[in-house]
């Protein structure tokens, strides 16, 4: 079956994210056709207007690179009931200079993890909120909120969650597919 060019954008940046620890893990015990690829989205500086002029490579790189995948998975961490400034940069970046939103059309899915009972719950909303203006079109079922103790321990994913991981996965690659059989492939 062929594979599904899928961007991956991680919204926790330190050197220990509990999120992209969780993508990692994806990376080593996904089975399926997305392809990932992620994009590190501290390489892209502050949005703003005066430097939106087609000359920074590393954002015409970051364009280039949502314009060529068929699908974008979000990964996020929750920050004080948002999702982080540097994902919504990452997100901002993309969808300008105006009417020339790269994200329009793209199938999307949003994961999430926290050390809050919540599970990027809040984090979530917000988020959906800004891709569904961004004219992504986000699967709504499953949902995957994660909490640091269900998810991972300090040897990787736990044993539990695995499955739950990968039908949610799963559940993306079928809304990716169902997606490109009806309006065809955006990229
Ligand atoms: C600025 C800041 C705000 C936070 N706010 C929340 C929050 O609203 N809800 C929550 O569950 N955890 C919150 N946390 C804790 C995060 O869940 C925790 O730091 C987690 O490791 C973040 O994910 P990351 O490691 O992938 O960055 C916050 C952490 C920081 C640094």
């Amino acid at each position: 079956m062929e594979t599904i060019k899928t961007l991956v954008l991680v919204g926790g940046i330190s050197k220990n994210s509990l999120n992209q620890r969780l993508f990692n893990e994806i990376e080593k015990h996904y089975h399926g056709a997305l392809a990932f690829t992620q994009f590190a989205i501290e390489k892209l500086p502050y949005y703003s207007q005066d430097i939106d002029n087609g000359t920074l490579p590393i954002v015409n790189e970051f364009k280039a690179v949502i314009k060529n995948s068929q699908a974008v998975l979000l990964i996020t961490p929750e920050y004080n009931r948002s999702f982080p400034g540097v994902l919504k940069n990452a997100l901002d970046w993309g969808s300008r200079p105006y009417e020339q939103n790269t994200w329009g059309g793209k199938p999307a899915a949003i994961m999430g993890a926290s050390v809050g009972k919540l599970g990027t719950f809040a984090a979530q909303g917000q988020l959906r909120a800004v891709c569904s203006f961004l004219n992504m079109h986000v699967m709504n079922q499953p949902e995957f909120y994660g909490t640091a103790q269900t998810l991972l321990d300090e040897t990787g994913l736990i044993d539990k969650a695995l499955p739950f991981v990968q039908k949610y996965l799963d559940s993306f690659e079928q809304w990716v597919r169902q997606h490109i059989s009806m309006v065809g492939s955006k990229q």
